[in-house]
């Protein structure tokens, strides 16, 4: 009997989305068929295109099918019409509530530098060579989350909020990483200000101390942090951090790889897993056939580990690095290779792995 077809969400969404989650499908289509499985595909609206249909930015049958698959692919939510428009009327909340609702608490967003595109980053080759960490963002919390946040005449306010068993079960994460990496954590926060950094801290350290003693565990300031990043980031390899914090360092990593088009996140909790390439809609390029699908490609790697399918996961790890390799740029790696092409590419490489 053969296996059931994997069940998976694609939520396309806004601006370049639906170009680079159209490469990342076939990708999927391809890497299931080598391992003698089909896939089960139900698209569905969020976002933007939910809002312009008159839809709320989250549909509840996008909620509830979401929560059903096996796992769930985003391409990017947001459109600058909506920019002026109040909280709960941005696409973006409606990528905030999805998150919410598949209980995604950790997101983990991986950058290397890749020496073939090391003469695109402004940081001199020297300072990249080696560079291969991982950021564990915590997702579900913080002052995206925290109540309460409200606009009232002159004054607006958000609250920054973690509590204890928020703060571990997300270290926990980072730590179990860690143990399968070089057993060294950097916890990033700032303690020396906010008191919610504080209890983030030492919930880090108590856990460290009671279940994790052979990780290395290091905190710094996130401003700190942030300049090292660019200074010195081969210090860096399992690093954890808060929702914001996590946001603003990771686009600053993305420096690192060489452009934000690259780089994949996978977002996990107890159910279903979120997979995204960390970059928005880009409505600069939308719609040009010119965006990198690489990022929404290699976040179907993570999916792949997700679904029981490792094998077929590293077989989509090396085919984007020989694609990479064999010198095809997209417009943003400084090349004229186009969003489908890339696409293509990847899928040939992928039959000859
Ligand atoms: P962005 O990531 O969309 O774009 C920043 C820059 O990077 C732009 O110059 C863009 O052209 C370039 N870029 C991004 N992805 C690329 C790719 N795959 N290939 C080539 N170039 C790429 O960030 P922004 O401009 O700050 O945000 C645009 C919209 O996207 C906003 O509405 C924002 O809220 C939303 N956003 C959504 C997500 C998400 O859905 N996960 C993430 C970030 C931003
Ligand atoms: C990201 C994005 C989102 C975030 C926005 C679009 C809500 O910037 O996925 O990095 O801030 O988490
Ligand atoms: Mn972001």
């Amino acid at each position: 009997m053969s296996a059931k077809p994997i069940h998976i969400v694609s939520l396309p969404g806004d601006g370049i989305g639906p170009e680079v989650c159209r490469e990342a499908l076939r990708v999927l289509e391809r890497a299931c068929a080598h391992a003698g499985r089909t896939l089960d595909v139900v698209e569905l609206p969020i976002g933007g295109v939910a809002l312009d249909a008159g839809e709320e930015a989250l549909p509840e049958r996008t909620r509830l099918a979401a929560q059903q698959a096996d796992a769930v692919l985003l391409g990017a939510v947001g459109l600058p019409k909506y920019d002026g428009q109040p909280g709960n009327r941005r696409p973006e909340k409606g990528l905030l509530d999805l998150r919410k609702a598949l209980g995604v608490y950790a997101n983990l967003r991986p950058v290397r530098a890749i020496p073939a595109l090391s003469s695109l980053s402004p940081l001199k080759p020297e300072v990249l060579a080696g560079v291969d960490l991982i950021v564990v963002r915590e997702l579900l919390s913080d002052v995206y989350f925290g109540e309460p946040r409200a606009i009232e005449g002159e004054r607006a306010y958000n609250t920054m909020s973690y509590t204890r068993q928020e703060v571990r079960r997300v270290a926990k994460i980072a730590f179990e990483l860690a143990r399968r990496r070089k057993k060294h954590v950097y916890s990033i926060d700032k303690a020396n200000v906010l008191e919610v950094s504080q209890l983030w801290r030492q919930t880090v350290s108590e856990l460290q101390r009671e279940q994790y003693p052979d990780i290395k565990l290091e905190h710094q300031y996130v401003d700190s942090a942030a300049m090292d990043l660019v200074r010195s980031p081969k210090k860096f390899d399992v690093v954890v951090t808060g929702n914001l914090f996590g946001d603003i360092l990771t686009d600053e990593a993305a420096v690192l790889a060489g452009s934000i088009g690259l780089l994949p996140s996978a977002s996990l909790g107890d159910g279903p897993g979120l997979f995204e390439p960390i970059h928005g809609s880009a409505p600069d390029i939308a719609g040009k056939n010119i965006a990198n699908p690489l990022g929404a490609i290699g976040s179907v790697a993570s999916l792949l580990d997700t679904v029981g399918l490792p094998e077929q996961a590293r077989a989509v790890e090396r085919a984007i690095d020989s694609v990479l390799a064999a010198g095809h740029r997209t417009r943003d790696l400084g090349g004229e290779v186009s969003t489908d092409q890339m696409g293509s590419y990847v899928c040939k490489a992928l039959e000859s792995s």
